[in-house]
């Protein structure tokens, strides 16, 4: 298999904006001690200086409570970017970039630093043309969104809400960016959202779901769409079922304070892999405007049934002590600052089905857990037998089901699994498999998702940030489990390094299937 598609999917051949360069504008990161910031932030923002897509003029304003100097600030910013940027370091990228770096102290209820912060931003519309345009992004824990929300509108950082004024008209901007988790059920997203309402218009509110920011994810809709073989079997008629692993190798690290109480289901599932199964079963949109794209996965994901057994059709479980990688590892209770009673799930799978035309019957299988056997996030779609095989059993015995494959990450690619003839003088048929590797077709290497996140955020294009009404259906989807879950007992044990509890190889086990080893 070769090159599936040249050119993002999202973006439109005709646009003359190409090659997307932001106009006048400025960042301001709220949280940027934390590890987002640090990781991902920082460098994406540094990457995209470096491959010209920022302005000259573009502005990085840093809020935290720190005792910090812009100097300070800006070495923060350079050690995050040495260990962090996916581009190479360039002196004269770095002096431009660093010439336009701010720093404002202060706590998110201090009034005197909101008011530092404004006259930090009219500085540097005046002195270094930033024209007004600036973007909040909000990278500090949930629990102080609204806070944080209710303080650029009480300093006047924000724009009048004004429902009649036309998105495209509105300039300059100013543009909000909010991380996930977007509430942690659909009664706190919906207030969430409401205290976001009240701040900023509908159309300059980015929610965060770094998956789409992927380039393998958006590839997902090339994949569908810019091809004519895929589709007319990406149905019921041929797909036998689909599973959608997230699998991670790594602990929850020093994020006890998010994730306990947090669990793998509603940290990633209710986020990347609704979004990935609404990709994958959606019909084709009118077009890869953000509206027209989110008619089709609102559609699909309105379709989306849960088990009517959450017992059998369900499985959670969390971490114990064990082998990894050559190390041995501490179980979740044992990790730092988490309780010894907690009953958070570090691995989650749900069986879904979609009911429409296309899908009816064919049962969506979702996973994601931390510390399993290693990181890989993929999208499988396993078909059906061939209804009749014209070979003597023995034959076919290491023939499996086909499969196509869509490797997310890390070895990013696909891979389409079908039978072959073993070659020899008797008609024997085995599994083989055809490979598109992204490091193999392309010579460029895929930005960061934080980097095309960021980027579209500036240009104020909506199509990859997840639509309100997109994040409320996939909290209904998963409230009835987390509710079910929370009355049972403790997630099932699973030593870490291992593919998760037993009762997620019984989920699929009771449907005649097993679990992939990705
Ligand atoms: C985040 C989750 O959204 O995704 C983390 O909060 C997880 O728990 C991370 O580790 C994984 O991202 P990626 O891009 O490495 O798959």
């Amino acid at each position: 298999m070769t090159t599936l598609l040249t050119q993002n999917p999202l973006r439109d051949p005709q646009d003359r904006r190409l090659p997307h360069i932001a106009g006048p504008c400025g960042l301001v990161i709220f949280g940027v001690t934390g590890d987002l910031s640090r990781k991902k932030l920082m460098p994406a923002v540094y990457d995209l200086a470096n491959r010209g897509l920022l302005p000259p003029s573009f502005a990085l304003v840093g809020f935290a409570r720190r005792d910090w100097a812009n100097q300070d600030f800006a070495q923060v910013v350079y050690e995050a970017v040495k260990e962090h940027a996916r581009t190479p370091f360039r002196d004269e990228v770095w002096k431009q970039l660093a010439e336009g770096f701010r720093f404002v102290p202060g706590d998110f209820d201090d009034d005197a630093a909101f008011e530092a912060l404004r006259t930090t931003i009219e500085e540097l519309d005046k002195e270094r043309g930033t024209g007004g345009n600036h973007a909040f992004y909000l990278a500090v824990p949930p629990k102080f969104f609204p806070e944080v929300l209710q303080q650029l509108k009480k300093h006047g950082l924000t724009q009048p809400v004004d429902a009649s004024q036309d998105m495209g008209a509105v300039t300059p901007w100013r543009r909000v960016v909010i991380e996930k988790p977007f509430g942690h059920d659909l009664a706190s997203a919906r207030e969430l959202n409401q205290i976001v309402g009240e701040v900023f218009p509908p159309w300059s509110v980015f929610r965060i779901d770094h998956y789409l920011g992927k380039e393998t994810v958006q590839n997902i809709l090339a994949l569908r769409f810019a091809n004519e073989m895929f589709e007319p079997i990406w149905n019921r008629g041929y797909v036998d079922h689909v599973q959608i692993t997230m699998a991670e190798d790594i602990g929850i690290g020093g994020r006890a304070g998010y994730y306990d109480g947090i669990g793998a289901a509603r940290d990633v599932i209710q986020n990347h892999l609704i979004q990935l199964l609404a990709l994958t079963t959606m019909e084709e949109p009118v077009s890869f405007d953000a509206r027209d794209l989110r008619t089709e996965k609102l559609k699909v994901l309105s379709a989306v049934r849960l088990p009517s057994d959450l017992a059998t059709g369900t499985a959670r479980g969390q971490y114990s002590a064990g082998w990894q990688g050559g190390i041995y590892v501490p179980g979740y209770l044992q990790e730092e600052g988490i309780p010894a009673t907690s009953r958070t799930d570090t691995f989650a799978a749900v069986k879904l089905d979609v009911d429409t035309r296309r899908w009816a019957g064919v049962p969506f299988y979702l996973r994601a857990g931390k510390r399993l056997g290693r990181r890989v996030t993929e999208v499988a779609v396993v078909f059906q037998r061939a209804p009749h095989l014209p070979f003597a059993a023995t034959a076919t015995e290491e023939l499996g089901q086909n499969a196509l494959v869509i490797r997310i990450q890390p070895d990013e690619g696909v891979t389409v699994r079908f039978g072959s003839k073993v070659p020899g003088s008797a008609l024997e048929v085995r599994d083989v498999t055809m490979d598109f590797a992204y490091g193999k077709a392309f010579t460029e290497s895929s930005p960061e998702a934080y980097e095309r996140l960021i980027l579209d955020v500036l240009l104020g294009d909506p199509p990859l940030f997840p639509h309100h009404e997109e994040v409320e259906r996939s909290w209904e989807i998963l409230d009835p489990i987390e509710d079910f879950w929370a009355a049972g007992g403790a997630p099932d044990p699973y030593p870490a390094g291992s593919w998760g509890p037993l009762s997620a190889d019984a989920m699929l086990a009771m449907d005649g299937r097993a679990w992939r080893r990705p």
